[in-house]
C-alpha cells in the first residue's frame, strides 16, 4: 500500500451557495479499502459526487499521474473513477446483461466485453443465472451486486460505493461486504466505501475517516476507530 489510487483535496464543494464540504483531504492507497463514516447530512454523498464530477468543487483530484478539477462524470469515469451511487446504480428496465454492457461505456479502446462479463459473473454467480432478467426484478442484494459489477465493467482505478448496505437485510449486508473484501483481497481493487453501517464497513476496511458537518473529524486505522469511544457511541451503538 504505497502510491495513492486516489487523492482528493477539496477546498470547497456544495450546491449553489450552500457549501457542504470545506478543506477535506482524503486518499485511498492502491489496494486499500477506506470507510467513510458520518451522520446523515455530514456530506458523504457530496464528497463522492464531487470526486465523480457530479457536484461542483474547488480543489484537485489525483488519479495516478492525472491531477484534475472534476468537471464531468464521463471524464472522471475515463480517468478511473467507478461510482456505485446511493440507492443502487442500475437501470431497472434493462436486463442484467445490458446493465453490464452499459457499465463499460466509459472505457477507452477496444473492449473485450465478453471476457469482462464472464469475469464479473464468476465473482457474482447469482448474476450469471439472471443475465436475461430485468434488473428491477432482482432482489435488493442482487441489485447491489449488479451495481458493483456494472461499475467494475468500467475497469476503475478506484471504486466509490455510497451506502451499499442501505435497505438490505443483515445477512445480505454481510454477504455483500464479504464480496467486497474478496474483490479487494484477490484483485486489489481500491475502494472508498460510504456507510452508516460502521460495523459492516470497518470489518472490511483498512482505514476509516469520519466526516462531521463537512469536515474530517477523525481518521485512523479501522481497528483504532472500532475502539474509539466517540465512534463507538455515535456509529456503532455501543
Ligand atoms: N442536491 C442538493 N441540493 C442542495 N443541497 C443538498 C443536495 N444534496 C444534499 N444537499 C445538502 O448537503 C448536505 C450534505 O448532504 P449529503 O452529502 O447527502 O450527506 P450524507 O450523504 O452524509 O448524508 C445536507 O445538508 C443536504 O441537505
Ligand atoms: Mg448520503
Amino acid at each position: 500500500m504505497s502510491a495513492p489510487a486516489l487523492r482528493a483535496r477539496i477546498e470547497a464543494a456544495g450546491y449553489g451557495r450552500l457549501m457542504v464540504l470545506r478543506d477535506v483531504e482524503i486518499h485511498v492507497s492502491e489496494g486499500e479499502v477506506v470507510a467513510l463514516l458520518g451522520a446523515n447530512g455530514a456530506g458523504k454523498t457530496t464528497l463522492l459526487r464531487a470526486i465523480s464530477g457530479l457536484v461542483r468543487m474547488r480543489g484537485t483530484v489525483d488519479l495516478g499521474s492525472a491531477s484534475v478539477t472534476p468537471k464531468s462524470p464521463e471524464r472522471m469515469a475515463r480517468l478511473g473513477v467507478g461510482h456505485v451511487p446511493q440507492g443502487r446504480g442500475t437501470f431497472p428496465n434493462l436486463t442484467v446483461h445490458e446493465n453490464l454492457v452499459a457499465g463499460a461505456a466509459a472505457r477507452r479502446g477496444r473492449l473485450d466485453l465478453k471476457a469482462d462479463i464472464e469475469r464479473w459473473t464468476t465473482v457474482f454467480p447469482r448474476l450469471a443465472e439472471r443475465m436475461q432478467q430485468n434488473a428491477g426484478q432482482l432482489s435488493g442484494g442482487e441489485q447491489q451486486m449488479l451495481a458493483v459489477a456494472r461499475a467494475l465493467m468500467g475497469r476503475p482505478r478506484v471504486l466509490l460505493l455510497d451506502e451499499p448496505s442501505l435497505g438490505l437485510a443483515p445477512a445480505v449486508v454481510h454477504e455483500l461486504f464479504d464480496k467486497l473484501a474478496e474483490l479487494n483481497r484477490d484483485l486489489g481493487t481500491a475502494m472508498l466505501v460510504v456507510e452508516q453501517n460502521a460495523t459492516a464497513a470497518l470489518r472490511v476496511a483498512h482505514r476509516g475517516v469520519v466526516l462531521e458537518a463537512g469536515r474530517v473529524a477523525l481518521a485512523g486505522a479501522a481497528d483504532e476507530l472500532r475502539d474509539d469511544q466517540r465512534v463507538r457511541q455515535a456509529y456503532l451503538g455501543l
